[in-house]
């Protein structure tokens, strides 16, 4: 009885949902989501996808937003959109799926306007927007291993990266999964900046504006990007990052699912975390966490090879490492740092070079490095100095595991007290030598400066000493001198007496706070 009864009940629902609001869950060949009356709705509500306008644009796009979020079509956030670069110009766009799973959307005159791609032809595909915001292709109405969806829209991101959504690369295919922005915040077709994993080398994060760096957020060092330090364990979100044979990427989920949280990468390419404030019904940055506070040093290698960039009070400077000098010393003291510097004493690897030790840094750019991380460190070093080619070395972990190595000018490093990093960097034995000399010199000097300040400072101090004891002793003696003429004479009660007539009235000259007040007489009394 109860079970026909809950039967009912869903038939019913089901009904009344399709065709009063005419949304879907899936969308199967020969079914199509026509702009304006259909849309699909993932199965818990959390996401919408269908045909929208942004802002004060007159095109017509397919997207994925938040269902729940905002009952205003103008408050809608899109998080995904897929003819992003051919718009549709009139509202007679209509999404279907093809026999053989390709996602299609035709114009009016059944041209196709976009399409998904297929890994594998199957038969009977079926499209859903997963409550993660997923749209997937899949075969099985029931199979959500996502290792078996034919497509999916998390491999192809927009400006936004959701809970779950990876940002990496997949080795073994080339499938590179990045976010690129909006060309403008009404315009959705691809814009300048990328915000990407570079594979290269040992794999890196990077914020790119056409083919050029803007921002190297680094290499990872087992707990964040060697360039962020602001990213950390927090109670908003969790992440992680894996490098293995087959992938390299960062994904992050929400610890609380309705809590929604998501990256963005702005028109103008800012990154940064927003996070859903349901007090304020708005989204929020979560900036503490986002590495979005990005300073000059941040802009990629300003101070050239083999520098290091500081920021004191909002302005960067750079300097050289030790042992390096300026290459064009005219352009670095007018502050065109991007020459860098050169060493001072050319390597000498027949004769053994050395490695000197630089603390708290970012790690310089590692597109041609290579990682072991199963070595120690010490076995790092000799890797490093074997190899000729090899300029410096580190722990690939910050923890204190693993060897990372450089076989290239070290570019784009900045002091970073946060990073309890040490970077090996390879000098001339020569060098080091002479490094260590002036290390000792400068010791030496410290030491005798400073004894020589104590000593001096202990002779001053006698000095003043016996300046003030001087003074005080002169004082005093003044001050005896001084108490003959100018102290208030003392007299006894009989001498007082007899001057005052013994208190006569006729002496009497009036009467203060203190007491009556009376004139001497000093000859004869009345
Ligand atoms: C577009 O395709 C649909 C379905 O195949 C068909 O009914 C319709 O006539 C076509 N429209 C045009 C303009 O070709
Ligand atoms: C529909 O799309 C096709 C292919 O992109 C294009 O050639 C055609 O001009 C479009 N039709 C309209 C009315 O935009
Ligand atoms: C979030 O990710 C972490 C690590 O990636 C994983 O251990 C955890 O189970 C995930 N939590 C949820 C709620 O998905
Ligand atoms: C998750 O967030 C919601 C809304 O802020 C809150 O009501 C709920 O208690 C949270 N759940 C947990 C397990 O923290
Ligand atoms: C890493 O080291 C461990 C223990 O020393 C060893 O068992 C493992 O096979 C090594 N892995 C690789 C990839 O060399």
């Amino acid at each position: 009885m109860a079970g026909s009864c809950t039967i009912l009940i869903i038939f019913s629902f089901l009904f009344s949902t399709v065709t009063t609001a005419t949304t879907v869950n899936t969308i199967t060949p020969g079914q199509s989501i026509r702009d304006g009356e259909s849309t699909v709705v993932s199965r818990g509500q959390a996401f919408e996808l269908g045909f929208f306008t942004p802002g004060k644009s007159r095109n017509r796009y397919v997207g994925i937003w938040y269902k729940k979020l905002s009952g205003k079509v103008s408050d809608r956030t899109v998080i995904w959109v897929a003819n992003r670069d051919t718009p549709l110009s009139d509202s007679s766009g209509v999404l279907t799926i093809t026999q053989k799973g390709f996602l299609v959307l035709l114009n009016s005159t059944n041209g196709t306007v976009w399409s998904s791609t297929v890994s594998k032809i199957a038969n009977n595909p079926v499209a859903e927007l997963l409550e993660s915001g997923n749209l997937v292709v899949k075969v099985a109405k029931k199979d959500d291993n996502a290792d078996n969806f034919l497509w999916q829209s998390f491999d192809y991101p927009g400006d936004n990266l959701l809970p779950g959504m990876k940002l990496g690369v997949n080795l073994v295919t080339g499938l590179n999964r990045y976010m690129s922005s909006w060309r403008g915040t009404d315009d959705p077709a691809h814009g300048d900046f990328k915000y990407m994993i570079d594979p290269h080398g040992v794999p890196q994060l990077v914020l790119t504006k056409g083919n050029t760096i803007q921002f190297r957020a680094g290499s990872w060092n087992g707990l964040r990007w060697t360039g962020v330090p602001q990213l950390r364990e927090n109670p908003v979100y969790r992440f992680e990052f894996v490098l293995n044979q087959n992938e390299v990427f960062y994904r992050f989920n929400v610890t609380n699912s309705s809590v929604p949280s998501r990256m963005v990468l702005s028109p103008s390419g800012v990154t940064g975390r927003l996070t859903w404030i349901d007090r304020s019904q708005s989204w929020q940055p979560f900036s503490r966490f986002s590495g979005l506070t990005l300073d000059q040093c941040d802009n990629y290698a300003l101070c050239g090879a083999y520098a290091s960039c500081n920021i004191n009070m909002n302005t960067p400077s750079c300097e050289c490492l030790e042992g390096f000098k300026p290459k064009f010393p005219d352009e670095w003291s007018n502050l065109d740092w991007s020459n860098g510097c050169v060493r001072r004493t050319e390597l000498d690897c027949k004769n053994g070079d050395g490695f000197l030790k630089h603390k708290g840094a970012k790690l310089p750019d590692t597109r041609s490095s290579r990682i072991n991380k199963n070595i120690s460190l010490l076995e790092c070093e000799k890797l490093c100095s074997k190899d000729c080619s090899c300029t410096a070395y580190a722990n690939s972990d910050i923890r204190g595991s693993g060897c990372l190595l450089w076989f290239d000018e070290l570019v784009d490093i900045r002091a970073l007290t946060e990073n309890q990093q040490d970077l090996y960097v390879r000098m001339a034995a020569s060098e080091l030598a002479s490094i260590e000399r002036r290390r000792q010199s400068r010791k030496k000097k410290l030491v005798i400066i400073i004894v020589t300040s104590i000593l001096l400072a202990m002779a001053m101090g006698v000095l003043i000493l016996g300046w003030i004891l001087y003074l005080r002793k002169k004082k005093l003696k003044n001050q005896g001198k001084g108490n003959e003429e100018m102290d208030l004479p003392i007299f006894d009660w009989a001498t007082i007496a007899n001057a005052t007539c013994n208190f006569s009235n006729n002496n009497k000259l009036g009467e203060g706070g203190f007491g009556p007040v009376y004139k001497v007489t000093l000859l004869i009394c009345k």
